[in-house]
């Protein structure tokens, strides 16, 4: 792998767990002003310090990400659809190869749509953004998204379109939790990310999810709804950080939700791991 590609990739996970918290912001792209993330600025400021990286489009990280920043980007380049649509799969590649380098980001994302109408046109999409990102040492991160259909996250399905995304190209791939994720981590020859879905019931269930996410295999998560849905979310993201660095247990890391959001919440360690 060139080096480019290959350090762009390394600074989004720790050099100590291997692992990563991404940050997802990148709801709006279809499902407009999300609730809690309406004004993403304000959403993205106190999280910013806890990630390793964040995903986002463009038109958020110019309007509301600091260029100060060195928190690593992950550019969502798909879109195209919103909810109003009945199918979402109909995406197109948003944004070019040379606007993400110009964005100085260190991955461009797009989501693939597996079994749905436009199945052929979303791999297509990820086969050219490889070929495109390759001649700028650029990595690409294929969502695995399921649509409307939340109930296709089961591990025959996502095994399939994780696998397709690898076999593809794409450098890491982001997918959902479900029963049997180790058969999806074992048959995907690449990094896996999870994304958290919508709000789960509790504080403990996210942590679950992130916590056999990685006792799986997978080597981080990418979520959005389930940090700044909830009501403490600089608490979220170190309790998250606790089970996704540190190997935290549930409880460990529910202990430090509690605790962190009774204390007003610290300023983000520097070397965090
Ligand atoms: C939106 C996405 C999200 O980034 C991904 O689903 C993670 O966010 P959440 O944890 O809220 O599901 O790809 O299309």
């Amino acid at each position: 792998m060139d080096w480019g590609l290959r350090n762009r990739i390394d600074r989004m996970f720790s050099s100590t767990s291997g692992h990563s918290v991404m940050l997802a912001v990148d709801h709006g792209y279809f499902m407009g002003p999300t609730r809690n993330l309406e004004n993403a600025k304000a959403t993205i400021a106190p999280l910013l310090p806890y990630a390793d990286a964040i995903a986002l489009t463009r038109g958020i990280l110019r309007t509301s990400v600091p260029p100060s920043t060195t928190t690593p980007i992950v550019l969502r380049v798909s879109g195209g659809v919103t909810i109003l649509k009945e199918d979402l799969s109909e995406e197109t590649i948003t944004t070019s190869i040379e606007e993400a380098v110009r964005l100085n980001v260190s991955a461009v994302a797009l989501s693939v749509f597996v079994g749905s109408p436009h199945e052929h046109e979303s791999l297509s999409n990820l086969s050219q953004l490889v070929d495109d990102g390759q001649a700028y040492g650029m990595p690409v991160l294929a969502i695995t998204a399921v649509g409307k259909e939340l109930e296709k996250r089961d591990a025959r399905y996502l095994a399939l379109a994780c696998r397709v995304s690898a076999e593809l190209g794409a450098h890491l791939v982001k997918t959902y939790y479900c029963d049997g994720f180790s058969k999806v981590v074992d048959s995907c020859p690449v990094p896996i990310v999870v994304a958290g879905g919508p709000k789960l019931d509790s504080i403990e269930a996210a942590l679950a999810l992130a916590h056999d996410a990685i006792a799986a295999g997978a080597k981080g998560i990418d979520m959005g709804r389930n940090i700044w849905q909830s009501e403490h979310p600089v608490a979220m993201m170190q309790a998250l950080r606790a089970v996704v660095h540190h190997g935290a247990t549930v409880r460990e890391a529910s202990a430090i939700f509690h605790e962190a959001n009774v204390a007003s919440a610290p300023p983000a360690p520097s070397g965090m791991a």
